[in-house]
């Protein structure tokens, strides 16, 4: 591909508790997680501490619709802090990890994106950055005067309007128009403020921004569908992709077929780190990995483990014994998905029940798993980057803490004796810390 990195970007993916469904009734876990603040100054700290490019939060703005006794048994997205409000306090106790959260195009105006983002890039001093996304989970429209999601095409056609306007809104101001003239009485430069007037088949919005332009410019884009609308939407906007594919082979197609795409764009394929979901179970042995998923697998409760195979499937199989096969999911309304292809591939291979099935996908979501000690974890890890399946990685830790420190611990100094990634951070910045150029107004170009 050519001007390519040759070091991976590896960022931390937070959830109260952990990634494992599980993982809020382990015995070292804090039930209250998602609501306690402490808990999430010290893992970014830690994380800090470790040297990660950056932490991210996924958000959803409803809780899930599922039945409410499986409901009630999770802990998954029902009690937590609104994520840029999170980062905001996270930026006062941290210095210089990258701080990123999702925030949907589906149910929000562009105005109040940028002015968030700027602020926050500004009270972090350039750690900020944007996860894109068009809303995975249906039942937000209730919460926003709609009886259903808008449909797929919209959604991204409505994306790429929105993130324009951002960007637009972002740039609403030069670099250098607060000039602060106290002798002179002039705060800014009349000729350093332009006004978007943006009209779009979406959105209004005349601008200017209240807010100076970001210190990085742009906070860091990223975008996480996996759609092909999703993909296009990457290779137009993202900075940073949060990938799911789940073998080497179908991650280079992926990685490919994104990076080609954004010379439509104008855009080189070095200007995007693409970064798996990688569920990363390590111990100092092979048998220490294993032991501490089968301690979690033990921890899910029946009910929850076949609403959660339902929900990756498409299929309600809440009637149904743990221990019966796993039916056929293609005729129900997730069909030929991707992903449930890929899980069908591995209940045929390994003959899975439902039981066995929840067990070992309860701390992906369904994406990449790579188990194993340090050594074979941190092999698998290079061999994708090497054969340019990614850029890097963002890691989902089963729990948090215990699996998270051992993520930090154990696996970030491996992958740093191998040259893989920095030790310790060289810039201030996300942007430097992902080697990304800082956007130059559209004004200045
Ligand atoms: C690491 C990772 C994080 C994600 N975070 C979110 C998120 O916070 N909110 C969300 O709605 N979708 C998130 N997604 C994407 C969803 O899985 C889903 O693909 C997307 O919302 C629907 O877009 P699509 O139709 O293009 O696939 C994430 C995906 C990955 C791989």
């Amino acid at each position: 591909m050519g001007d390519r990195q040759d070091r991976m970007h590896v960022g931390m993916f937070f959830k109260n508790t952990g990634h494992h469904i599980a993982s809020w009734r382990h015995p070292d876990s804090q039930p209250d997680a998602g609501i306690n603040i402490r808990h999430y100054s010290e893992c970014a700290q830690a994380a800090e501490r470790a040297g990660f490019d950056f932490i991210f939060f996924a958000d959803s703005a409803a809780v899930r619709e599922t039945d409410i006794e499986p409901l009630s048994r999770s802990s998954q997205y029902t009690a937590y802090f609104e994520p840029t409000t999170l980062l905001a306090s996270l930026a006062m106790v941290t210095e210089r990890i990258g701080l990123v959260a999702t925030q949907t195009t589906s149910y929000n105006e562009p105005y109040n994106i940028a002015r968030r983002f700027a602020s926050l890039d500004h009270l972090s001093a350039g750690r900020a950055g944007w996860n894109v996304v068009t809303s995975g989970n249906h039942a937000e429209a209730f919460n926003f005067g709609r009886d259903e999601h808008f449909e797929h095409e919209d959604r991204y056609r409505r994306a790429k309007e929105f993130v324009e306007v951002v960007e637009g809104l972002w740039d609403s101001w030069d670099d250098d128009a607060f000039v602060y003239d106290a002798p002179e009485g002039r705060f800014f430069r009349p000729d350093g403020l332009h006004k978007l007037n943006h009209e779009g088949d979406f959105f209004r919005s005349r601008g200017p921004l209240n807010v100076p332009r970001p210190p990085q410019g742009y906070p860091v884009i990223f975008q996480a569908g996996i759609s092909d609308s999703g993909k296009e939407l990457a290779a137009a906007t993202a900075e940073g992709v949060f990938s799911g594919e789940l073998t080497l082979e179908k991650s280079q197609a992926h990685y490919d077929d994104i990076k080609s795409r954004m010379t439509r764009y104008n855009r080189g394929p070095d200007e995007l780190r693409i970064m798996p979901g990688l569920t990363a179970i390590v111990g100092r042995t092979t048998a220490e990995a294993e032991d501490k998923e089968r301690e979690l697998a033990e921890l899910v409760h029946p009910v929850v483990g076949l609403a959660y195979v339902g929900t990756l499937l498409g299929l309600d199989l809440s009637d149904h014994d743990p221990d019966d096969k796993v039916p056929d999911p293609f005729d129900g309304p997730r069909g030929d998905h991707g992903m449930v292809r890929g899980i069908m591939e591995l209940v045929h291979e390994e003959d899975l029940t439902i039981r066995q099935l929840y067990e070992k996908l309860a701390g992906s979501y369904g994406k990449l798993t790579i188990r194993g000690s340090v050594t074979e974890v941190a092999d698998t890890m290079q061999e994708w980057f090497e054969a340019q399946a990614c850029d890097g990685f963002i890691l989902q830790p089963l729990t948090m803490p215990g699996d998270f420190d051992d993520l930090c611990e154990l696996l970030i100094p491996e992958l740093q004796d191998r040259g893989l990634i920095r030790v310790g951070y060289e810039g201030e910045t996300l942007r430097e810390h992902m080697e990304l150029n800082r956007p130059q107004s559209r004004y200045a170009r």
